[in-house]
């Protein structure tokens, strides 16, 4: 089965869509992020201090790799990984692109009080806004997009599996593979 792969800026609510849609589909949920804190062993704010975002990119890179594959999971992806068109193809590859969007001013009140990103540590709306705008256009690689802003999280899970259902993303074999193999394959680092 295809993964469902939730794209989108920070703060559009990947981690919380993509936790409870994996619940209700009743598939493993995979958050790229926190699949990589715990691949190199620290969080991604001291990755991106300590090695550099270059390393954080290469780490995100090969994940992607390894989610070039369907297994039935859904995929909660970081903010940049859209960024890299190898990245883009292999998560299509293995799965569907689900963009999660919302208004930058719903954006700033998500994001403003979390220390964890390291890209909006100081000037958090001006940062925001400036990444906002490098970035315009890098999430419409989403086949189907909801605005997480204007949706409550039952809702917006609801938009999802409605669509995942319309285009027979959700069957068995629906990509000639049978069963989901949840197992990452473990690429030398
Ligand atoms: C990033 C987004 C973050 C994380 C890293 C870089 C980005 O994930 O991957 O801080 O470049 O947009 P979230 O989108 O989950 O905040």
């Amino acid at each position: 089965m295809r993964n469902v792969v939730l794209i989108g800026f920070m703060g559009t609510g990947k981690s919380a869509v993509g936790r409870r849609l994996a619940w209700i589909l009743r598939r493993p949920f995979l958050d790229t992020d926190l699949e990589i804190e715990r691949l190199v062993g620290k969080p991604v704010r001291r990755i991106f201090s300590e090695n550099g975002e270059i390393r954080f990119r290469s780490e995100e890179a090969l994940m992607c790799r390894k989610l070039a594959v369907p297994r039935g999971l859904v995929v909660a992806t970081g903010g940049g990984i859209v960024l890299n068109p190898e990245n883009v193809a292999n998560l299509r590859n293995g799965g569907v692109l689900i963009g999660l969007s919302a208004d930058p001013e719903v954006i700033y009140r998500r994001v403003r009080r979390k220390r964890s990103r390291p890209l909006l540590r100081d000037n958090v709306r001006t940062r925001m806004r400036e990444i906002l705008e490098e970035r315009a256009g890098a999430y419409d690689v989403a086949e189907f997009t909801v605005d997480t802003g204007v949706h409550s999280l039952p809702k917006t899970v609801g938009l999802i599996t409605g669509f995942l259902k319309e285009r027979g993303y959700l069957e068995a074999g629906s990509d000639g593979q049978s069963g989901s193999v949840p197992e990452l394959p473990d690429i030398p680092r």
